[in-house]
C-alpha cells in the first residue's frame, strides 16, 4: 500500500505546531504495517540546503503561481518530495507569514500549487510509483481532493485530516481562475464558503474520507460551538467523518534517553525529574530552592489555548505555593501578560517568549505539571508529552485532552489509574478550583508518585492509531 502525504509542515523541517509532529511521525509508524509513505512538502527557504542534496523527479510548468519542480530527498527517515518553487516558498519568515507576522498575500497560490503538484502525482504517478491513497492535512493541502475529483479520470482515493478547523484557508472568490478550479463548482454545496472560496470547505466536500485527530473533536465539530461554520458540511458527510487520536514519536520524546535532560528517568525513577529542574529555573530566573509544584506552559499563546484565563489565575497559583514556567509565542497581549507576571512575581513566574524545541523537552523533564486550559483542542500533543514525562497534565475537558487524560477523581485515584486533572470551566475561577485539587494531590507524595507512574505507563505512541489509519486506507483502496 502506497500513501502520498501532503502537508505544509513536518517535524525537524518546518514546524509551527502539532501538525508537524504528526506528519513527521506517521510514516515511520505506518511502515511496519506495510504502508509506504512519501511526503510532499513545500521547499521553504530553510529547506533549500536539502533541495541541493536531492534529485529532481518531476517538473511542472503551470502550477498556480508559476512553475515548480519536485525534488526527492530522504531526511530523518522520511521520503520527501520537496516542491521547489522559489517564487512561492524561498522567502524569509514562517511557513504562512512574513517576518512582520502578516499572512503572505499569495498564500492561496502557494498552497494551491502544493495541492496541485500532489494531485498530479496522484493522477500520473512518479516514475512508475503510484499512490493508492492521497492523505492531505489541513487547509493548506485541502484542495488535493478537489483537484483529484475535477480531473475526471481514474484517481487514487483521498483522505483529508482536520488538525484544527479554526484555520480554513478562506480567500476571495476571484482567485478561483488563478487556481484552475471549476467555476461551476463555486456554490454552497461545493467550493463556496459564504461568498468566498474555502480551501478546507472544498476539501471536506470532495474528500473520500475526512478524519480529525480525536474522537471527541470529531463529535464536537458537528456542533455550532466547535464547527466554526463548517458543522453543516461535516454533518452532511455523515459516516465519512471519523476521529483518530494522535500519537507521539516515543523515540524523540523518551525521558530515559532525552539529551535535553540533566538526567534520564522512567516510570520507576520519576524522582530523577528533580535533577532537570535547576536548569529550567536558571533559564527562566525562577527560585531554585522553591519546594512547591512547578507548573509549565509550552504553547502557542492564543485565545484557543485559554491562557488568558490562566494569566488571570497567577495570583492564586503563586499564593498556593506554585511556580510557573512559560515558553511560547503568539498574541502580543498574551505575551505581555506572561512577561508582566514574571516581573510581578520574581522567582515564582518565569517567561520565555520564543520557540525552543530543546527547552520544551527540558521543561517537560523538569516540571511537575503542565497546564493546558484550552477552549478547544483537536488533539493536543503537549499533554501526551507530559504523560510520558510524568509531568501531570492539568487540562480542560475538550477534544483530545478529554480523550487522553484520566482525571484524578475519587474512583480513578482509588484504582490507581488517574493520570492528571480534568476541569470543565475555562475561567479564572475554574482554573483556581482545579489548581486547589493539584496542590492537594501534590501534598500527598504517595498519591502524586502513583499518578506519575500511571501517566508514564499510559500508551501514548502511534501503535493503535497507525492501525486505525491503515484500516482506513485499506477500506478505501479495496
Ligand atoms: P498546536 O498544534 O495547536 O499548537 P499541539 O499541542 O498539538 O498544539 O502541538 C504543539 C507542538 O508545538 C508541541 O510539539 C509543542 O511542544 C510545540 N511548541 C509549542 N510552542 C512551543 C515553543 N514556544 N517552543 C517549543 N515548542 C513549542
Ligand atoms: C492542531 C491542533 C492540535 C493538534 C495538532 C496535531 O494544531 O490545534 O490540537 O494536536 O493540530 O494534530
Amino acid at each position: 500500500m502506497n500513501v502520498l502525504m501532503v502537508a505544509s509542515e513536518c517535524a525537524r523541517l518546518a514546524k509551527t505546531g502539532g501538525l508537524a509532529d504528526v506528519v513527521g511521525a506517521l510514516p515511520a509508524a505506518l511502515a511496519p504495517l506495510g504502508i509506504k509513505c512519501r511526503t510532499v512538502l513545500p521547499a521553504y527557504a530553510s529547506l533549500q540546503p536539502l533541495v541541493g542534496k536531492g534529485r529532481q523527479v518531476a517538473s511542472f510548468g503551470d502550477l498556480p503561481g508559476g512553475p515548480g519542480r519536485l525534488v526527492q530527498v530522504t531526511a530523518h527517515g522520511i521520503d520527501l518530495l520537496l516542491l521547489d518553487a522559489p517564487q512561492l516558498f524561498d522567502r524569509p519568515g514562517q511557513p504562512y507569514t512574513s517576518p512582520k507576522g502578516n499572512d503572505w498575500p499569495d498564500n492561496h497560490l502557494r498552497f494551491g500549487a502544493l495541492a496541485q503538484a500532489a494531485a498530479r502525482i496522484g493522477l500520473d504517478g512518479l516514475g512508475g510509483w503510484k499512490p493508492d491513497v492521497v492523505h492531505a492535512h489541513d487547509w493548506q493541502a485541502a484542495l488535493v481532493p478537489v483537484y483529484l475529483k475535477q480531473a475526471d479520470r481514474p484517481a487514487p482515493k483521498s483522505v483529508l485530516t482536520i488538525h484544527n478547523i479554526a484555520f480554513q484557508g478562506r480567500f476571495g472568490g476571484q482567485v478561483l481562475g488563478e487556481l484552475g478550479l471549476r467555476a461551476d463548482w463555486f456554490h454552497p454545496d461545493g467550493l463556496e464558503y459564504f461568498g468566498d472560496l474555502g480551501f478546507l470547505k472544498g476539501g471536506l466536500v470532495f474528500a473520500d474520507r475526512v478524519t480529525t485527530v480525536s474522537p471527541t473533536y470529531a463529535r464536537e465539530i458537528l456542533t455550532p460551538k466547535f464547527g466554526m461554520g463548517l458543522e453543516g458540511v461535516l454533518q452532511a458527510r455523515g459516516a465519512a467523518l471519523s476521529g483518530i487520536l494522535n500519537g507521539i514519536d516515543t523515540n524523540a520524546w523518551n525521558p530515559a534517553a532525552d539529551p535535553a535532560l540533566a538526567r534520564g528517568f522512567d516510570a520507576r525513577s520519576p524522582g530523577r525529574k528533580a535533577q532537570s529542574r535547576p536548569a529550567v529555573a536558571a533559564r527562566l530566573g525562577l527560585d531554585p530552592d522553591h519546594c512547591g509544584p512547578l507548573f509549565c506552559v509550552i504553547s502557542r499563546l492564543t485565545h484557543q489555548k485559554g491562557l488568558d484565563a490562566l494569566a488571570d489565575t497567577i495570583p492564586q497559583l503563586v499564593a498556593g505555593g506554585g511556580q510557573l514556567a512559560v515558553l511560547g509565542t503568539g498574541e502580543p497581549e498574551l505575551e505581555a501578560a506572561f512577561v508582566d507576571a514574571a516581573a510581578e512575581y520574581p522567582g515564582k513566574v518565569g517567561t520565555l517568549i520564543g520557540y525552543d524545541e530543546g527547552f520544551a523537552h527540558l521543561m517537560q523533564g523538569g516540571s511537575d505539571a503542565i497546564v493546558i486550559p484550552s477552549r478547544f483542542e483537536p488533539c493536543g500533543l503537549t499533554q501526551l508529552y507530559g504523560l510520558r514525562y510524568g509531568t501531570l497534565p492539568v487540562v480542560a475537558r475538550t477534544g483530545g485532552l478529554a480523550d487522553t487524560v484520566i482525571d484524578a477523581n475519587a474512583a480513578a485515584t482509588a484504582t490507581g489509574c488517574a493520570t492528571g486533572f480534568v476541569f470543565d470551566d475555562v475561567s479564572p475561577a475554574g482554573i483556581a478550583a482545579v489548581l486547589d485539587r493539584v496542590f492537594n494531590a501534590y501534598g500527598n507524595r504517595k498519591q502524586w508518585q502513583a499518578m506519575q507512574r500511571a501517566a508514564m505507563r499510559q500508551p501514548v505512541g502511534w501503535q493503535q492509531s497507525a492501525q486505525a489509519y491503515a484500516r482506513l486506507y485499506q477500506a478505501l483502496a479495496g
